[in-house]
């Protein structure tokens, strides 16, 4: 073929691909389901006055909605007011729809959140060994479940929980805002969630989950206080939100260590598109470092960053097992980030003593490209396991603004760079590494030519 031809196919083949990759999955989850019967929380007692408990109403609303699951499901209506809870629990066939004055506040009295069995892929509690904290909003083993409003709000009031975190005086692991497990068909949409306890939303297990237009908060500082965790789950879309967190704003998992290889539950075809935000002391788009049951077929696009610790973050470490492969992140906007890329083989959290430090983790056919930043600090940290395997980490069309002297710094890692600025690392400019770069799903280009060549043609 002459370089002509390649170019045109090359042009139509991406023009398509993305669209019909993340298409398939993200547009089957209906948003619009219409629940024939509906209900309002007052009618099961509950007071908005900011004051008066509504954990049994929500519990009796769920109760008596369960009928309705065989015939279309049902809605659970909050209206205007300010609605306390404890934890409560979802059932299937259920739209939870809120007012766009209504805000569902947490209750500051921990034994209002029951605990729960740790989640297997973990084996204990993720700050401490034992059980956790239920979410505020729960549910498991769930099909057809929509949590909406018209920009409603769930406010976690997670203030004493981070105080007790950070003086060690927890009893059990803290409580998501919104947990999900072994579900399907989710769809969260369309809300406020501010000052989540731990992470604010965590799909474990789950597969089918569009995650739309939120708006995100927790002050900087907050420990831990992710936006979205995605963790041992598939087909999982998360589009058009604003995250501003104490910790991460992303974060893909997938189980921890020897209990996330035996469990064996990866996180796969995980879409982000039209993400804004802030991560003070995290990063924007993370992966691990719990990936032990593995992390594939990862596509992130149109992400702007600002005010950052990290921009992208890979973080794993010997111990792990498992893989994280075929991650597309593009189009990224980054401001006032300290290090702009960062790979870590060398995170020190480990569940407990019985992890094997031979398990090593493998990470490649990464491709991150088409990236601009301003005010960066390092343009990248990539450091892998000595004797491990962190290969064809290929970066493209990237322009960064850096102040240090010494911009990349790498080690134990090999990759391809083209048009990237500052020049990378002598480790990512190998030209064998470029027929082995990760495209998308239906752009192989070793099937059009051979390495190095067909890369540089896309641009
Ligand atoms: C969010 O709200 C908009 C405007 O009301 C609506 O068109 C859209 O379908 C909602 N999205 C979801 C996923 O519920
Ligand atoms: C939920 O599903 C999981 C996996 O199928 C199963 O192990 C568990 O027992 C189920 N839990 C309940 C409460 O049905
Ligand atoms: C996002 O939510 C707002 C407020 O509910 C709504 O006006 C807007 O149409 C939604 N946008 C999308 C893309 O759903
Ligand atoms: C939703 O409310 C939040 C907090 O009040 C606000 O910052 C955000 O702009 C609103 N989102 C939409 C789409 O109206
Ligand atoms: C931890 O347990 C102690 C003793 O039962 C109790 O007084 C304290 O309130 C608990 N703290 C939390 C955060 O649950
Ligand atoms: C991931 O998406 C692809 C393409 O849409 C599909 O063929 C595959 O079955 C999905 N994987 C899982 C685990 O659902
Ligand atoms: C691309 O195609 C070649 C030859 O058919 C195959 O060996 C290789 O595994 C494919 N690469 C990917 C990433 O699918």
């Amino acid at each position: 073929m002459k370089p002509l031809e390649i170019l045109m196919i090359l042009a139509t083949i991406s023009q398509s691909s993305w669209a019909a990759m993340s298409g398939s999955y993200c547009t089957e989850i209906g948003s619009s389901t219409y629940r024939p019967h509906s209900v309002t929380v007052t009618e099961f007692g509950a007071v908005g006055d900011g004051v008066t408990l509504n954990t049994k109403a929500f519990y009796n609303a769920m109760f008596y909605l369960r009928s309705f699951a065989d015939k279309g499901g049902a809605q659970l209506f909050v209206p205007a007011g300010k609605w306390l809870t404890g934890s409560f629990s979802l059932i299937s066939h259920l739209t939870l729809s809120l007012d766009k004055d209504a805000v569902i506040i947490g209750s500051m009295d921990p034994s209002d959140w029951p605990v729960i069995d740790p989640l297997p892929s973990y084996g204990r509690g993720r700050e401490l060994p034992g059980g956790r904290h239920q979410s505020l909003i729960h549910g498991s083993n769930l099909t057809d479940v929509i949590i909406t409003g018209c920009n409603g709000t769930i406010n976690g009031r997670g203030s004493s929980w981070w105080g007790w975190s950070d003086d060690h005086t927890l009893n059990y692991t803290r409580p998501h805002l919104i947990e999900l497990m072994y579900s399907t068909e989710v769809v969260i949409s369309n809300l406020t969630l501010i000052n989540s306890p731990f992470w604010a939303i965590h799909p474990v297990y789950c597969s089918q989950v569009l995650i739309q237009n939120l708006t995100i908060l927790a002050p900087p500082g907050s420990p831990e206080t992710d936006g979205i965790d995605p963790d041992s789950s598939t087909n999982v879309c998360i589009e058009d939100c604003y995250i501003s967190t104490g910790t991460n704003l992303i974060v893909i998992k997938s189980g921890w260590d020897e209990y996330g290889i035996s469990f064996a539950h990866p996180s796969s075809n995980i879409s982000i598109q039209r993400i804004i935000g802030e991560a003070k002391s995290g990063a924007g788009i993370a992966i691990g470092s719990e990936m032990s049951g593995g992390i594939t077929d990862v596509q992130a696009e149109d992400i702007s960053l600002f005010n950052s610790l990290y921009g992208i973050r890979i973080k794993t470490s010997p111990g792990s097992g498992g893989y994280i492969q075929r991650i597309r992140i593009t189009n990224i906007a980054m401001t006032n980030i300290e290090t702009a890329i960062a790979v870590t083989g060398q995170d020190v959290e480990h569940p407990d003593e019985v992890y094997d430090p031979n398990a090593l983790p493998i990470v490649n056919m990464i491709t991150i490209e088409d990236v601009k930043g301003a005010r960066i600090k390092y343009a990248g940290v990539l450091e892998g396991i000595e004797g491990g395997e962190f290969s064809s980490i290929c970066l493209s069309n990237v322009n960064l603004e850096v102040s240090s002297r010494s911009p990349w710094k790498c080690s134990y890692i090999e990759g391809y760079s083209y048009l990237v600025s500052p020049e990378s690392c002598e480790e990512l400019r190998n030209p064998n590494q470029a027929s082995l770069c990760h495209t998308s799903e239906q752009v192989n280009l070793t099937n059009l030519v051979e390495g190095e060549l067909a890369w540089q043609f896309r641009y």
